[in-house]
């Protein structure tokens, strides 16, 4: 794999973007991440193609991601002045963040992924908390000739699609979408459906193996994977069972 994502995320697809990776089919002339997160499919590659689109509905994180584009070291300055402590973490998490700087939010929001428990951005986890300006450099040439985008997946799709376009799809689990903090609703998984049964081009789609999900999605190509759970219990690993479901 080329990279690894700077950030840990909920639902990030760190253990099965190479098995994604590998189902992708052979042309197309734009790749677009509809649900980006961590973006670990997309730093999986050097370039998935020559016009690449990452997206999020996520604000914050969103602005993120600009800021790491554009102002590595203006990041890596405001967060060398962060210290690791619960009570700043909670001042940060409590803070009004319309008197801020875009640099500044970057910088908090990032602090709060880094030293949150499971990147939850809720409770506070001491960790070892280094940026080197290195390994952002790294990120921002990723990023470089990367579109960034803060919309809702159906009007993104509609943005973007095109007979020789690839969308590759990581939507909240069925079932677990309280991570997240925008609601996604039973109805958003019913609207990604629709929107995806009227595209040109063609898409790859992540979930959580589930019923409802199954027979959504019933018709199309539905492949079955399974990878390590995250959470080690104390019978050892488990396996936690996944969904790869395809237009082609
Ligand atoms: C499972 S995560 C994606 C993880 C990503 N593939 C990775 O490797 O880290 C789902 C993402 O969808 C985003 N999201 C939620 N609702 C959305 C919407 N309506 N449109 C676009 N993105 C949305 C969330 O902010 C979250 O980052």
């Amino acid at each position: 794999m080329y990279m690894n994502s700077f950030i840990a995320w909920i639902g990030g697809k760190k253990l099965l973007r190479k098995q994604i990776i590998e189902m992708f089919p052979d042309n197309f002339e734009r790749y677009i991440e509809v649900f980006g997160g961590a973006g670990w499919v997309l730093f999986g590659k050097e370039q998935h193609a020559k016009f690449e689109v990452f997206n999020d509905y996520n604000s914050e994180l969103v602005n993120l991601y600009k800021s790491m584009k554009y102002h590595p070291k203006a990041i890596e300055e405001e967060y060398s002045w962060t210290i690791q402590s619960r009570e700043i973490f909670n001042d940060m998490l409590d803070s009004n963040i319309s008197g801020l700087t875009e640099i500044q939010r970057a910088s908090r929001y990032l602090f709060l992924i880094k030293s949150s428990f499971s990147a939850s951005r809720r409770t506070f986890a001491t960790r070892p908390n280094n940026l080197s300006i290195k390994e952002l450099e790294k990120v921002t040439n990723r990023l470089k000739k990367v579109v960034i985008e803060n919309k809702d997946f159906q009007n993104l799709i509609k943005v973007y699609d095109r007979n020789d376009a690839l969308f590759y799809l990581d939507p909240p689990y069925h079932k677990t979408e309280k991570y997240y903090d925008n609601v996604f609703s039973e109805s958003d998984h019913l609207r990604l459906k629709e929107t995806l049964d009227g595209i040109k081009g063609k898409f790859i789609l992540s979930y959580n193996d589930d019923e409802y999900i199954r027979n959504l999605y019933k018709g199309y190509n539905i492949i079955e994977t399974e990878r390590n759970n995250n959470i080690a219990t104390q019978k050892g690993k488990e396996k936690y069972k996944e969904l790869i479901i395809k237009n082609y």
